[in-house]
């Protein structure tokens, strides 16, 4: 079999990988929101998490499986260590999918095999190969990770890759798992794979990496001139450590320069054809909707989705861009679909407008969370005389987070100013359904009302981290929270949107709390759970 392909398939691992970063944390219901939008934006493959790992990550692939891998939509892939009972899991996971994909891996640097698998090179050969041939007894779409590939003997891997792809794998990954290589050097890797593993033309080079020292997206690149055909990424570059490549970076970097690449895949340089499969104009409402549900805010100069990536200062700059745009812009801001925030309802619009005009932003909401929505839009356009489409946004996120709805705010009333205390008073309805009010006095409002709350939950924790964005310009813009708070080992995130910060504030920070409620009424040990992830 000869796998080709003419586009450069892109593999998203934000509910994997992308999910390992501290306090990014998913529950199911996000998790398929998520590949719901990762559908929608085009991606070819979603990693939809790591089902040996526990019940919940395997319900997650299951029911990502299930939904979104039907006959038109991704492959849905499951990560498995190579060992019979991860590849087992996998493909029981995976038996919903119209398409699914098996991902197994094993370390294949000699420095992994002598601190971290104690085995030799023949035994991790032979447990490559046999893993690879058991995976594809379950599934005829295989993919196989030499782990710490970037820092393994080329000799050596030129033999692990033949041999699994000899017992079966159709997708051949190369992992800089620590983040280490250069762009020449990875282009080199690939290069190599090419001229010297003989069966290489019976699967796809797929390449992975981190961005420990931020050349992730370069070196996929520098991997696409030399033969990489599918790139595993994550939405905002989230992930472990530093990051993953970032999805947005890498299919503008192969749109706006496809000229350039073009020839690298045979194509006339002139071909306008995408080189990817990607709706680019789906991007920003990916990453919003993933900044949110996983509290990992994107930098303002994040290229593509920062708040500034489209934003110019200088006056030089804006004078070029006022006579013509393609003096200092190389893409246009509405082909990741930003748009110009035109003012699109009031507070006399009605359900059916809200309704349209939601569809026509790419929300599908069932009725009662549409009904929701439209409630939470009612309030906010009483406040607010003119509602953008990132308004919209921010409130459909915010009813669609699906954070377990435990402890829920009833009230929020705070006495602050320059010659006061700050104090606030919350109530809040308990799992139970009782409702407890608390005060407490704090340096500022925040304080004072996360104090208030704390009395109320009494679960110990720290908040590490606190921030506020506004959605839109103006001085009645909604404001977005997110949160981060540590207890013991583990990081729970929270976010909510109001046009009050402070009500805002408490709601992301009981959002956060929920999170860890949740987890300690399931007694999943922090170790327990990292000691599965990769
Ligand atoms: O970084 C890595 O090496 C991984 C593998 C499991 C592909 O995530
Ligand atoms: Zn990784």
């Amino acid at each position: 079999m000869t796998t080709k392909t003419d586009k450069i398939l892109i593999f998203d691992t934000t509910l994997r990988d992308g999910e390992q970063c501290p306090g990014a944390t998913l529950n199911i219901d996000e998790k398929l929101v998520i590949a719901k939008q990762l559908a929608r934006l085009g991606v070819d493959i979603i990693e939809a998490g790591f089902a040996f790992a526990s019940p919940g990550d395997f319900e997650a692939v299951s029911k990502i499986a299930e939904i979104v891998g039907t006959e038109n939509g991704p492959v849905i892939c499951s990560l498995a260590r190579a060992i019979k009972a991860d590849i087992e899991a996998a493909a029981q996971a995976l038996k919903p999918a119209a398409k699914g994909r098996i991902h197994t891996f094993i370390s294949t640097s000699d420095i992994h095999l002598e601190y971290q698998l104690r085995k030799s090179r023949a035994e991790v050969l032979a447990i490559a190969q046999d893993m690879v041939a058991y995976a594809k007894s379950f599934m005829a779409d295989v993919e196989f990770s030499p782990m710490d590939a970037a820092r393994s003997d080329p000799e050596f891997l030129y033999q692990v890759l033949e041999a699994t792809i000899a017992a079966g794998a159709t997708t051949i990954n190369i992992p800089d798992t620590v983040g280490y290589i250069t762009p020449s050097e990875f282009g080199a890797i690939i290069k190599g794979i090419k001229e010297n593993v003989p069966n290489i033309d019976q699967a796809i080079i797929s390449v992975h990496g981190h961005n420990d020292l931020g050349l992730a997206v370069a070196n996929f690149l520098e991997a696409v001139k030399n033969g990489a055909r599918q790139l595993e990424c994550t939405i905002n570059g989230i992930g472990e450590r530093a990051g993953n490549a970032s999805l947005e970076e890498l299919v503008m970097a192969l749109h706006v320069r496809r000229q350039y690449f073009n020839p690298y895949l045979g194509r006339p340089e002139e071909s306008q054809e995408s080189l990817t499969n990607i709706d680019t104009r789906e991007i920003y409402r990916t990453s919003r909707l993933v900044s949110n549900l996983t509290g990992m805010l994107v930098q303002p100069n994040k290229a593509i989705v920062g708040t500034n990536a489209f934003a110019h200062e200088s006056g030089i700059h804006q004078d070029g861009v006022l006579k013509n745009k393609l003096t200092y812009e190389i893409m246009d801001a509405q082909l990741i679909g930003l748009t110009d925030n035109q003012i699109v309802l009031g507070k006399h619009s009605g359900r059916n407008a809200f309704r349209t005009r939601l569809k026509e932003l790419g929300f599908e909401l069932s009725d009662s969370e549409l009904n929701k929505a439209f409630v939470r839009f009612k309030e906010v356009a009483d406040k607010k005389k003119e509602i953008s489409d990132r308004d919209l946004e921010a409130i459909v996120n915010d009813e669609i987070q699906q954070a377990p709805d435990l402890f829920r705010v009833e009230l929020v009333q705070v006495s602050c100013g320059s010659n006061a205390r700050p104090t606030a008073t919350v109530t809040l309805r308990t799992p139970e359904g009782q409702e407890l009010t608390d005060a407490a006095i704090g340096t500022g409002p925040v304080d004072a009302v996360y104090k208030a709350i704390n009395r109320v939950v009494n679960v110990p924790n720290e908040l590490i981290e606190f921030s506020v964005q506004s959605v839109t310009a103006g001085i009645d813009a909604i404001g977005e929270v997110t949160i981060r708070l540590r207890y013991e080992s583990r990081v729970f995130s929270g976010h909510a949107a109001n046009t009050d910060i402070i009500v805002a504030s408490a709601q992301a920070y009981v959002n956060a709390l929920n999170r860890l409620y949740a987890a300690l009424q399931t007694q999943q040990k922090p170790e327990s759970v990292s000691a599965q992830k990769v």
